[in-house]
C-alpha cells in the first residue's frame, strides 16, 4: 500500500516524503510543478537511500494537475492507495487577492477532484494542509482548535471552505478519516541541505528573504513594523521546523488508521518569537550577514500568533522538537548550498 502525497514535490511535502520513504511506507506523489522543481524528486530519493533502498516501487513521481480527473483515476488505479496527504495548493496570500479565481480554482478544484476519486476507489484517510490563517484576528493567544475561525484574504478562504468542504463529506460518510492540520509558521531545511524552500522571484515570506540578504542576493530585509505591542515592536509567530512537521504528518497518519473520525489539529511550537529573535538567531548562525531597516507595517498582519499544541501532545503524541537556531542554521546551510550550485 502506498501514501499518496499531493503537491509531493513542494517545500512541505518533500520534506514529509523523505519521512515516509525512511519510516519504511511507500510513496506517490503527483505535482504539476507550479512551485516546485523536478530535481527534488532526486533529492528526496537520495536523501531517503540513506535508510533504505528506494526502488521505482517505493517511490512513484506522476508529473500533472491534480484537477485533471483522468490522470487522478489513473493514479488510483495503477497505486494501492491507503491514504492520501493533500499539500497541493497555491499559497501566496498577496497574489491571492489580486488572482482570486486562479486561487478558487486550483485549491477548491483539485480537492474536489481528489476526494472524487478517493470516494470512488473507497479510500478513507486523509491529511489535509490548512493553515493558521483560518484563525484571522483570534481573540487571544494562546490559539486554540475550537477558536472561532474567519479568513481576511481568498487564499485564507480556500483553506476555510475546503475545511466545510471535508467536514461536509464527513457527515455524509462517516468511514472518513481526515485529520485537518492547520500549520502555523513553517521554515527551516532538511539536514543535508538538499531541499528547503525556495520560492520563484521574490519572497514574501520571512525566512526565505532573511536567507537572500544573508547569502548576498539582497542588501538587507525590510522589517514590517516595529510599533507592535510586543516585547521588542516587531510582530510574533510560532516558526516551526519544517523536518518537525513532516514527522507531525506521520503521527496524523498512524492516527487516521486507527480510526479517528475527522479531527483538527495545530501544528505549531506554542512558542512565539518576534521578527528581531529570528533576525538574531540568524546573525549567530550567518556571522551577522543579516542587514534590516525597519520599515512601514505590512497591511494586514496581525501583531502575535503562536498556538496552543496540548491537542497534538495528547491525541497525537507529537511535539516540536528543534529550537530557532536550527530553523536558521538549517535554512542557510540550504541557501549557501544552493547559491554555489547557481
Ligand atoms: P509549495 O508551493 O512548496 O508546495 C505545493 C506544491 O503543490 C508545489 O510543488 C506545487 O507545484 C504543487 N501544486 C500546486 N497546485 C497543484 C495542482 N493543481 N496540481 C498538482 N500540484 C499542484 O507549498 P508548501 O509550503 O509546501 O505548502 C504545502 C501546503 O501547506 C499548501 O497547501 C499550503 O497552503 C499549506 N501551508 C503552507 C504554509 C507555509 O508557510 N509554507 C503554511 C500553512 C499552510
Ligand atoms: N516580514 C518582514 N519582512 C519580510 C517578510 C515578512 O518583516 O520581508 C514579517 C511579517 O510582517 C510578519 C513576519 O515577518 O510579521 C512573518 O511573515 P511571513 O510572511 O513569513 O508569515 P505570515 O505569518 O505572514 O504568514 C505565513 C504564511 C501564511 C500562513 C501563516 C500561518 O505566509 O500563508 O504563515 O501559517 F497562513
Amino acid at each position: 500500500m502506498s501514501v499518496l502525497l499531493t503537491g509531493g514535490l513542494g517545500y512541505i511535502g518533500s520534506h514529509t516524503a523523505v519521512e515516509l520513504l525512511q519510516s519504511g511506507e511507500d510513496v506517490v506523489v503527483i505535482d504539476n510543478l507550479s512551485n516546485s522543481n523536478i530535481k527534488t524528486k532526486t533529492n528526496i530519493k537520495k536523501i531517503a537511500s540513506e535508510k533504505r533502498k528506494i526502488s521505482a516501487k517505493n517511490f512513484k513521481v506522476y508529473i500533472g494537475d491534480l484537477r485533471d480527473t483522468n490522470l487522478v483515476e489513473k493514479i488510483f488505479t495503477e497505486n494501492k492507495i491507503d491514504s492520501v496527504i493533500h499539500f497541493a495548493g497555491l499559497k501566496a496570500v498577496g497574489e491571492s487577492v489580486k488572482k482570486p479565481l486562479e486561487y478558487y480554482d486550483n485549491n477548491i478544484n483539485s480537492t474536489l477532484s481528489l476526494l472524487k476519486a478517493m470516494n470512488k476507489f473507497k479510500v478513507k484517510n486523509l491529511v489535509f494542509s490548512s493553515s493558521a490563517t483560518v484563525y484571522g484576528q483570534a481573540k487571544s493567544m494562546p490559539i486554540y482548535e475550537d477558536f472561532e475561525v474567519g479568513a481576511t484574504n481568498p487564499y485564507g478562504r480556500t483553506k476555510l471552505f475546503i475545511e466545510e468542504i471535508l467536514k461536509d463529506a464527513y457527515a455524509a460518510d462517516s468511514t472518513l478519516n481526515i485529520a485537518i492540520l492547520r500549520y502555523f509558521n513553517p521554515i527551516g531545511a532538511h539536514d543535508s541541505g538538499l531541499i528547503g524552500e525556495d520560492p520563484n522571484g521574490i519572497p514574501n515570506n520571512l525566512m526565505p528573504y532573511i536567507s537572500r540578504v544573508a547569502t548576498g542576493r539582497y542588501d538587507h530585509l525590510n522589517i514590517f513594523g516595529n510599533d507592535y505591542n510586543t516585547h521588542d515592536g516587531t510582530a510574533v509567530r510560532d516558526y516551526i521546523h519544517v523536518v518537525d512537521l513532516a514527522k507531525g504528518h506521520l503521527k496524523a497518519l498512524k492516527k487516521l488508521r486507527k480510526n479517528c473520525g475527522l479531527q483538527i489539529y495545530n501544528l505549531g511550537t506554542g512558542v512565539g518569537y518576534s521578527v528581531l529573535d529570528l533576525v538574531n538567531a540568524y546573525n549567530s548562525v550567518c556571522g551577522n550577514k543579516v542587514k534590516y531597516i525597519f520599515a512601514p507595517r505590512r497591511p494586514g498582519d496581525v501583531d502575535i500568533c503562536y498556538a496552543n499544541v496540548d491537542k497534538a501532545k495528547k491525541e497525537l503524541g507529537w511535539t516540536a522538537k528543534r529550537n530557532l537556531k536550527n530553523m536558521c542554521k538549517t535554512s542557510y546551510n540550504f541557501e549557501c548550498k544552493k547559491s554555489k550550485l547557481k
